[in-house]
Order: C-alpha cells, then structure tokens, then sequence
C-alpha cells in the first residue's frame, strides 16, 4: 500500500530499500552504525570499538543467525533487520530487531523495512503467529515505526531488563499473521 505522508524525496529513497544477508565484506558498512552511540543507546551492546569487534560479530552471531538481513540503500548496508527464533512452548513467535545508520534517520527506512519483514515472515516460517518487539519507553521513534508498520501497543512492561547498568521499562508491540498488516 502506498505510504502518502512521505515525501517524494523520501518516497524515491524508500523504494531502493532492499533486504539481504550480511556478510563479512560488509564490515566496514557495519562498522559505520555498530560504532555509533547515538544507534547503540538503547541496545543491549556498546559501540565497538575495533573492526575485530564487526568481524567476530558476523562469524559469531550473524552467520549462524536463523534470519537477520542487512537493509540495503542499493545493494550497500545502512542497518539491519533480525526475527530471532524460538523453540519449544515459545516458538510460535519471534522478536524483532532492527537498527538503521544515524545518517539516514527520518526517511521512513526502518518502517519500509519492518513492513518487508512482516510481509515475509510468516510465510516463510509457517510455525509463526506472532512477531513482536520490545521497545524502551523513552524509544520514541522505534515505538512509532511499529505504529507505522501496523503492531499493536500492548503495554508496557516495568523494570523489565537492564540495559547499560540501568533497569528499563519496555513497551511490548505484536503483530500476528492474521493481522492484516501482515498479509499486505
Ligand atoms: C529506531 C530507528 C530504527 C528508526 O529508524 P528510521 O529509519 O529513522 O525510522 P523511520 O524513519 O521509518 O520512522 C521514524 C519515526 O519516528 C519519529 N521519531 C524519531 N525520533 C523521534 C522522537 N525523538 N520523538 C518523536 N518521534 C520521533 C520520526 O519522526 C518518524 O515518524 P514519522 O514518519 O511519523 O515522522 C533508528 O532511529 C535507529 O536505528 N535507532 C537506534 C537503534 C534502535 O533503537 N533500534 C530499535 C531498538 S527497539
């Protein structure tokens, strides 16, 4: 569907947005985001701090991740996207993650690249029924690409985890595969 509150400039960006797997000759494009810390606030991980960081980061985590893609300005990373997998009793659903360059903040990416996910996810692993993301409360604009790529709010979840030595409240967001969004 046609996102008209976006700019034409920003529209033209939005359509070159592609996902793929990231691989390990994308180093110095991840090392542009991962050493930022205005992207890492509200991770779980600090800013690297050596292209040894990166590299172990890609053997380690994202080869042998189940499905994380790079979102591509053509073809080049600027962010990433992951659904990490559940097993047992959880594994009916899966949680999302996503971070985006610092420079191209506020074009509408990140949201093009959650709705992607969600518009594939399901189909590609049928045993989902439900994506959902977890999100600091003082997050504003991660809450509103969920918002923007159709979860639901559903509350929020007190002093829930800590991240950076300090316990956090987290805002819980969810989309099932019968949500409309989802079958966009
Ligand atoms: C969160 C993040 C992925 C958003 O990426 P993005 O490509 O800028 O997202 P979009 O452009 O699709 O949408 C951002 C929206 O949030 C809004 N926003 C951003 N910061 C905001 C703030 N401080 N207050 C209010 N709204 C804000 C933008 O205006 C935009 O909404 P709009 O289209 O209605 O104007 C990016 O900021 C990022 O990588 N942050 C660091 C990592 C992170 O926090 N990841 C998520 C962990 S849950």
């Amino acid at each position: 569907m046609e996102d008209n509150s976006l700019k034409s400039d920003e529209k033209e960006i939005v359509q070159e947005i592609s996902l793929r797997p990231l691989e390990l000759t994308d180093v110095d494009d991840l090392m542009v985001w991962a050493t930022d810390d205005k992207v890492t606030r509200f991770c779980t991980w600090d800013s690297y701090t050596s292209k040894e960081d990166a590299i172990n980061y890609i053997k380690n985590i994202v080869v042998p991740h189940p499905w994380l893609r790079a979102i591509c300005l053509d073809n080049r990373p600027i962010g990433s996207i992951s659904v990490s997998a559940n097993s047992g009793s959880t594994r009916c659903r899966g949680e999302l993650g996503y971070v985006v360059a610092s420079k191209y903040w506020g074009k509408g990416i990140a949201t093009r690249a959650v709705k992607i996910v969600a518009a594939t996810i399901f189909g590609e692993w049928p045993h989902l029924e439900r994506l959902e993301a977890l999100v600091d409360v003082e997050n504003v604009g991660s809450q509103r690409v969920l918002e923007k790529a159709g979860f639901l709010r559903e509350g929020v979840l007190r002093k829930y985890m800590i991240v950076k030595e300090r316990s956090r409240d987290l805002v819980m967001f969810s989309l099932l595969s019968t949500d409309p969004q989802a079958l966009e």
